[in-house]
């Protein structure tokens, strides 16, 4: 089955998650750019596409989301190379290591830079292209650590509620001009960012993760968990009052 999707741009597409999306749509023969900042990862990834392929099917460019002031244009430049545009999968996510006890703005700032002012500047721009056309579908990977306020990581979590409350005011936006702004909430995915930490369970692969974004995706999903056990537990974890859950160290 095709992905439903014919010109795809995936930003943090170096590795984890948004590789497995772009190696997932090239596969079902969508034309895929790849965003990050590692220009060898982008190059191995896009040769072995393209080389699967037997077709110039993927490009990359070497970006860092921080560049805000950069996002616009380069929408643009890529739509141009791809011939044209419709699904575009904010993937780019950083989460730290912070210690119980550490307090340090320089990491916290530096996790909403990407994983929320970078979603923002691109986004933004997409979101007005995709309305003037009136067509197009956007998704935005968040988190369940995006659902309460995690004493473990502070500034991670704020990244991520921040994320889900942007893209439901986008999509309360632009709805009614024809696009489709899906949230996706994962759970615990096997990528660079879990590996060696404690405590992970029911981890699913890269791919499998990746799998069911799409579904998501070309279903015009409002916003899911991946996978969808994670609803329950969280509307358990919700339900919570405070005063316990500030006892959890989680
Ligand atoms: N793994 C999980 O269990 C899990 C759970 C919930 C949500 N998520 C979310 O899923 C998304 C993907 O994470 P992952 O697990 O696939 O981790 P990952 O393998 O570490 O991938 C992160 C991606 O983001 C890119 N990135 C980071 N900083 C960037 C920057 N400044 N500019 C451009 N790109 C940047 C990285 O590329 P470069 O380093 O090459 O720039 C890489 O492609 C993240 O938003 C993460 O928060 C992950």
């Amino acid at each position: 089955m095709g992905s439903g999707f014919r010109h795809a741009l995936v930003i943090g597409a170096s590795s984890g998650i948004g590789e497995a999306i772009a190696r997932c749509l090239a596969a079902d023969g969508t034309r895929v750019a790849l965003i990050a900042r590692r220009a060898d990862e982008l190059e191995r990834i896009t040769g072995e596409i393209n080389a699967a392929a037997g077709e110039e099917r993927a490009l990359f460019r070497v970006h860092d989301v921080a560049d805000t002031d950069e996002a616009p244009g380069l929408m643009q430049e890529i739509a141009r190379a791809l011939g044209g545009l419709d699904l575009v999968v904010y993937a780019a996510g950083l989460m730290h290591p912070v210690a119980f006890d550490e307090f340090d703005p320089v990491k916290d700032l530096e996790m909403l830079r990407v994983n929320l002012e970078g979603a923002v500047a691109w986004l933004d721009p997409v979101a007005e292209r995709f309305s003037r056309l009136g067509s197009g579908t956007i998704v935005g990977i968040g988190s369940v650590a995006g659902d309460r306020g995690r004493s473990g990581n502070p500034a991670y979590c704020t990244s991520k509620a921040g994320l889900h409350a942007y893209l439901e005011a986008l999509r309360n936006r632009v709805a009614r001009d024809g696009v489709t702004i899906v949230t996706i909430k994962p759970g615990f995915v096997d990528t660079a960012m879990t590996r060696g930490l404690d405590g992970l369970f029911w981890l699913i692969s890269a791919d499998r993760a990746a799998e069911i974004i799409l579904r998501h995706a070309r279903r015009g999903s409002v916003s899911a968990y991946v996978p969808a056990r994670w609803r329950l537990v969280m509307a358990v974890i919700r339900c919570i009052p405070s005063f316990i859950f500030r006892r959890l160290k989680v």
